[in-house]
């Protein structure tokens, strides 16, 4: 005997992202605005002149990835249930990846699913992590291992924000910046190189750019079945970097950089790009003082942690490649002798 459980449907999961200055929000429930002590030091007094709610609650978690994790989401949960949260509650992520990650996890389950905005204060979290719904936390075995795609209710982005970011937590945004044209968008990449993002209204027209490009790629695949792999260009590499420098050296971002320039070293040697767009991309990441180079001390050790990232299934290492700029291949059978021999490039020589 069969029971069918009949559960085709179209769930419109669509929403906005504004780019602006943040406007006020009238809430008729209760709001929770997660953030951290560095954020809620610089900004929370600007946000709470912007918010108001029902019953308002601030719930501060430890900055830093190593806190973005299972502890991080009961001590979160704690408090919501202690303050009766329910389904018609809502959450603010107020901060950076870390912050956005975490909140739309806890959003993802609590009650089975509550709303959630995102009010990114990175540049990376404002142009990549706060849109397309990824969420999730860390394990001892590995970044993201536990997470849903769930979607933000709204996306608010606003530059003031970025006001009091560091000088290279401002290039580790522009690198994915950089990523995003690379891969879908030449006309953008073009206009990265004749814009510095310091000038005049730059910074928030490439926000715009990278978000439309990032949107487009979302809306076809929100689930990463195909061609959102795309979007982790560069991270194969950077993942090994991130994992062999223990988190500490590198900022996600610059690790992007680096992982960019050895896809690209890939991509020439397989004939996908030519070395001089090749340079073009590097010159550009240079130009806002971003790592290109790193010495790697083993390249059979290095080989081998890609088996570590969670996007290499069965012994295959995905590998995105951009084919010229502004165009991407998505590969998983590169010959381990023609990876050795790139990664050879970037080995301590005595
Ligand atoms: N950061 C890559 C993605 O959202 O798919």
């Amino acid at each position: 005997m069969t029971v069918n459980i009949q559960l085709k449907q179209t769930i419109d999961n669509s929403y906005q992202i504004s780019i602006d200055k943040l406007k006020s929000q009238k809430f008729d429930s209760k709001v929770a605005i997660i953030t951290n002590p560095k954020v809620a030091g610089l900004h929370l007094s600007h946000l709470l002149k912007h918010i108001s709610a029902k019953e308002l609650y601030i719930i501060t978690i430890t900055d830093g990835e190593e806190f973005k994790k299972q502890e991080t989401v009961d001590m979160i949960m704690q408090n919501l249930f202690n303050h009766k949260f329910n389904r018609s509650s809502m959450l603010i992520a107020f901060g950076g990846g870390v912050v956005g990650d975490i909140t739309g996890f806890v959003a993802s389950i609590y009650q089975r699913g509550i709303e959630f905005i995102q009010i990114p204060t990175t540049l990376l979290s404002q142009v990549d992590a706060s849109v397309g719904g990824k969420t999730g936390i860390n394990n001892k075995f590995g970044k993201n291992l536990i997470g849903a795609f769930y979607q933000p209710k709204h996306v608010y982005i606003d530059t003031h924000f970025l006001s009091t970011l560091q000088k290279r937590e401002f290039s580790a945004g522009v690198a994915e910046i950089i990523k995003m044209a690379v891969t879908f968008n030449k006309e953008f990449f073009n206009w990265l190189q004749t814009h510095n993002l310091n000038d005049g209204d730059n910074l928030k027209t490439a926000i715009k750019k990278a978000i439309q490009t990032k949107a487009a790629v979302v809306s076809q695949d929100e689930k990463e079945k195909g061609i959102r792999a795309a979007l982790n260009y560069g991270h194969t590499f950077a993942h090994v970097i991130e994992n062999e420098t223990n988190y500490t050296q590198y900022l996600h971002g610059e690790a992007v950089a680096i992982g960019m320039v050895m896809a690209n070293e890939l991509a020439v040697k397989l004939s996908l790009m030519t070395a001089q767009e090749a340079d073009l991309i590097k010159i550009l990441l240079q130009s806002y003082d971003l790592p290109t180079s790193y010495k790697i001390k083993n390249i059979e050790t290095f080989y081998e942690a890609f088996f570590l990232d969670k996007k290499s299934t069965d012994k295959k290492i995905k590998f995105i490649l951009p084919k010229h700029i502004g165009d991407v291949e998505i590969k998983n059978d590169i010959n381990k002798a023609i990876l050795l021999d790139i990664l050879n490039g970037f080995m301590i020589h005595d």
